[in-house]
């Protein structure tokens, strides 16, 4: 009987936390990049939360308010990761019932050895379970060793590990596990939106599609997969294309800009593309588009990936032809579920991706209500 209650309390509990995974709302999103977020500051979902988080703690046979959650992100100077952390901090302290004292997030701060500390400083502490977001992911195997040694479960987000590590763990079966989306489906979608304008991308109709790439970290794997499966989507549609140039703009609105700017100077009216890994970097692009003189959408396309608030208001308005949704909402409520099966000792899969949404003027509106 006991044991019945406890599955159908377990039952619920994932049933409430995926429908409102599924139905996007949540804290209302922000591009600037506080210095660091409080969950006070977020805004109160209007649903069951108590009632998810009763239901948890029955799961869990406990309260996981005593439970405490150590988070680490790259760097907190990064717009979509403070989307991402500030929603993740919501889920964990309002919906999931753990303490706010008890969630503590660091700033890795883009330094390794930085964060390796911060990492280390949680396993001497005894936390019961991380969230980490490394600021180099070949750096996965060394971590999961140290957490897998303190007996400390691990959830990784957003910098995917590479996947013979990813099969370490459930060969292994190690306590780790991987929460991202797909990067492959977010550049394929990037390409489609070009190749669905009405000239495919061809603005000068010389049957070559010339386009300049700005890259994000080249070590990440949504920085290669995005800049491949763009260009690749366009390729597998039959179009020829011409890459002028390749650069990386560490994900950086300012560097995108002065890149831009310099390729059209460079280049001018040959540039017919701006590929961009991120809309960050898309937003400095097309500053510097406005300062040549050009005219997004007529003389020259322009994508990004992320869905920032200022990105899809862009496309709304023309100024920008299309991005992706990197659905930080259900990303971070699946970090959330996953750190609480830890702690209630279930089965993890290795890997547990979220899908990307295409954005282009046809359903702009609607993913903007979603991110307010
Ligand atoms: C990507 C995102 C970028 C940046 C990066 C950090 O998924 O599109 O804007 O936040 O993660 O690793």
């Amino acid at each position: 009987m006991r044991l019945l209650k406890k599955a159908l309390a377990v039952g619920l509990a994932s049933a409430m936390v995926f429908s409102m995974a599924g139905c996007g709302a949540g804290s209302k999103g922000t591009t600037a990049a506080p210095e660091a977020t409080t969950a006070a500051e977020t805004k109160k979902e209007e649903t069951s939360a108590e009632t998810t988080a009763e239901a948890v703690k029955d799961a869990v046979g406990g309260d996981v308010a005593d439970k405490k959650v150590g988070i680490s992100i790259y760097k907190f100077d990064d717009n979509f990761m403070t989307l991402y952390r500030t929603e993740l901090q919501r889920y964990l302290t309002e919906d999931l019932g753990f303490k706010k004292e008890n969630v503590v997030i660091q700033d890795g701060k883009g330094d390794q050895a930085e964060q390796t500390n911060q990492i280390q400083n949680f396993i001497t502490q005894k936390y019961d379970v991380l969230i980490l977001n490394l600021v180099q992911a070949s750096s996965a195997p060394e971590i999961t060793d140290m957490c897998k040694a303190a007996g400390i479960p691990v959830v990784y987000i957003n910098r995917e590990p590479d996947t013979q590590e990813e099969q370490r763990w459930s060969d292994d079966k190690i306590n780790a596990t991987y929460v991202g989306c797909d990067a492959r489906q977010s550049g394929t979608y990037q390409g489609e939106e070009i190749f669905e304008t009405s000239n495919k991308g061809d603005i000068n109709g010389d049957g070559v599609v010339s386009y300049i790439m700005i890259q994000g970290d080249p070590e990440n794997v949504d920085a290669q997969y995005r800049t491949e499966f763009s260009v690749k989507a366009l390729t597998d549609s039959g179009m020829q294309v011409k890459e002028l140039l390749k650069m990386r703009g560490d994900w950086d609105q300012a560097k995108a800009q002065q890149i831009a700017q310099d390729a059209l100077t460079q280049y001018g009216d040959q540039i017919e593309v701006i590929f961009c890994n991120n809309d960050a970097m898309a937003l400095g692009a097309l500053q510097a588009i406005e300062a040549a003189g050009r005219t997004v959408n007529k003389d020259i396309y322009l994508v990004g990936v992320d869905a920032l608030t200022e990105a899809v208001q862009n496309v709304i308005d023309g100024k920008q032809t299309g991005t992706v949704f990197n659905d930080h909402f259900s990303q971070a409520r699946t970090a959330g579920d996953m750190a609480v099966k830890f702690i209630k000792g279930e089965s993890v899969d290795n890997v547990n991706m979220v899908d990307y949404i295409k954005v282009t003027k046809d359903n702009a509106q609607e993913i903007l209500d979603k991110l307010k």
